[in-house]
């Protein structure tokens, strides 16, 4: 079995993806910029080596893909604040991965883009996502591109919503996403290693619409059935508001969820954990 470099183990999908590589007996390099964030049990643990660096330094991460086989990476920005773009991390900070994995003959990249990526790049994440997409399929590497819509971590804002006794949502709250658990999509991205498909779209077991997760969230939150919907065209003046009097730093995250609010993101299912009961573990 190869070695295999995991960039992102810090975050929601990546420490599934660690956990999945450690059952599965992969040996496995993390490059990691706050160690503090990985789980206790990791230090210690024989099977892993921790490269403390910043994807965004090339420097910094030379000769990282030295004796790897396999590189994953989820890097891209989610909620980070660190004054950084989407072309600076989601695209750059990967171009910086994939020369390392070029230059050390790695056989194969996995990386973690969005489903429907391609046909929505005119959102900022998706532009800098898919341009990366394009130079991976360029670089001679074999690849796979894992195309998730929602993940549970992003569902529980509508718990938290929830425990408040009113959910929020944009819309009339009719479209359909089915979102996915980090550990189902994990098991995903390590199987890719040696599967033959080139983009796998993904996405959880059961499919819902917004209003529907809102419901779950209210009934596990034991709150009743606060939903407000906000009319779809404050959501379209909001972004407008944003987009002339803030930067792309700021709008970027705001317009990607507006937009998938108002779009329906279904992939095919994978999996067997159950959002009631994502938001069942958040209660306790
Ligand atoms: N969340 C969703 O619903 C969703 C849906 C589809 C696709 N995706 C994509 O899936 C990937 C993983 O998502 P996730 O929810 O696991 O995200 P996450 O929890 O925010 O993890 C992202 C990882 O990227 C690293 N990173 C971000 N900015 C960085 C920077 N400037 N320098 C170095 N490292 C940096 C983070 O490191 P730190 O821990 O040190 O910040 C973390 O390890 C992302 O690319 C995301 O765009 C997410």
């Amino acid at each position: 079995m190869g070695k295999v470099l995991l960039a992102g183990a810090t975050g929601y999908l990546g420490s599934f993806i660690l956990e999945e590589l450690l059952k599965q007996g992969l040996e496995t390099r993390i490059i990691v910029r706050n160690e503090k964030k990985l789980p206790l049990s990791i230090k210690g643990n024989d099977q892993v080596k921790l490269l403390k660096a910043e994807v965004t330094q090339p420097a910094s991460i030379e000769n990282c893909c030295r004796d790897i086989d396999t590189v994953i990476s989820t890097v891209g920005i989610t909620r980070q604040k660190d004054g950084l773009t989407y072309m600076d991390v989601d695209f750059q900070a990967n171009m910086n991965l994939l020369k390392e994995a070029m230059r050390s003959g790695v056989k194969k990249f996995i990386y973690v883009s969005i489903l429907h990526g391609d046909e929505l790049r005119r959102l900022r994440i998706c532009d800098a996502k898919e341009r990366f997409v394009d130079s991976l399929k360029e670089s001679g590497l074999d690849y796979c591109i894992i195309r998730p819509g929602g993940y549970f971590s992003d569902m529980g804002e509508f718990y938290q919503m929830a425990r408040k006794g009113k959910v929020f949502l944009f819309g009339n709250g009719e479209h359909r996403i089915n979102p996915i658990h980090g550990a189902d999509l994990a098991a995903i991205c390590v199987n890719a290693i040696h599967g033959q498909e080139k983009e796998i779209p993904a996405g959880g077991p059961q499919t819902f619409t917004y209003n529907q997760i809102a419901q779950t969230a209210l009934s596990v939150a034991e709150k009743g059935t606060g939903i407000i919907h906000i009319p779809g065209w404050i959501s379209k003046w909001i972004l407008g508001l944003l987009r002339t009097f803030t930067s792309s730093k700021t709008y970027g995250p705001i317009e990607f969820f507006l937009t998938v609010l108002s779009m329906d993101l279904v992939g095919p299912p994978y999996g067997t954990h159950t959002l009631k009961e994502y938001f069942e573990e958040l209660k306790k």
